[in-house]
């Protein structure tokens, strides 16, 4: 999107040991790329070493989830303000692994993003179909309906970020064809702008899904492609950069 600068945004989901996360954010780090925005999401537990590692490098700190409410009797669960306490500005939500393993609606979705808004994060909201919702010509209602549901009021004045990622794409090495994604996205622009306005057209939309290095500059090149989410190829380094390179 013209105007609009890109971001890169790593998801390590429950990877990695202390050592090793410290290690990738000192990787990341170094070879930050000049054309885009980098952020990286390590698991809970290694947000603290990661925000020491990144230091004062322009790459950004994000986690993989958090709770709707800012604090209270919910075991085992982390807050926005925590993570922004942490030196957290992102945080992921409504991941498809998330819907799946953890039952997560629209509705906690939404009530999380809004959640993170007050505690001063910016949200990463996915969303996307499933392969049968796609064979069977839905992926774009599937994905309006996600989108009408999950995003709160104060999304675009916020600056939030919306990542579509076809779930049969995740960590599949598939990838849906360039067309596809570039009208999923015009798709998703057309109901940004409808939802909340201009401020709809500049909105940061990331495609996630099987994002390598070898097929970043493509994809990165479609229109309404301002990013990539990425997984596997986020705990390589070199990888990540070669990513973050394309954009
Ligand atoms: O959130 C990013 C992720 O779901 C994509 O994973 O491994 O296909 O890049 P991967």
């Amino acid at each position: 999107t013209p105007g609009v600068r890109p971001l890169i945004a790593g998801n390590w989901k429950m990877h990695g040991t202390l050592a090793s996360a410290r290690e990738l954010a000192a990787g990341v780090a170094a070879g930050a790329a000049p054309a885009a925005d980098l952020l990286v999401c390590p698991p809970f537990p290694h947000l603290s070493a990661v925000a020491e590692a990144l230091g004062r490098s322009a790459v950004a700190l994000g986690a993989q989830d958090c709770h709707a409410q800012p604090k209270g009797a919910h075991t085992g669960d982390v807050s926005a303000p925590m993570l922004a306490d942490l030196g957290c500005r992102f945080v992921i939500l409504g991941h498809s692994e998330r819907r799946a393993d953890h039952g997560e609606s629209d509705a906690v979705v939404l009530a999380k993003a809004e959640a993170a808004l007050a505690a001063g994060l910016t949200p990463v909201v996915c969303v996307g179909e499933s392969e049968a919702q796609r064979l069977a010509g839905e992926a774009e209602a599937v994905v309006a309906a996600q989108l009408a549901g999950s995003l709160p009021e104060g999304f675009a004045s916020a600056g939030g970020v919306v990542a579509y990622e076809p779930v049969w794409a995740i960590g599949t090495g598939r990838t849906p064809t360039e067309s596809d994604i570039a009208a999923m996205h015009a798709r998703i622009r057309q109901e940004l702008e409808g939802r909340f306005g201009g401020a709809g057209g500049t909105l940061r939309i990331l495609y996630g899904g099987s994002v390598k290095p070898g097929n970043a500059k493509a994809i990165l090149a479609l229109p309404h492609v301002d990013g990539a989410l990425v997984g596997g190829a986020s705990l390589v380094a070199a990888d990540f950069l070669g990513i973050a390179a394309a954009a």
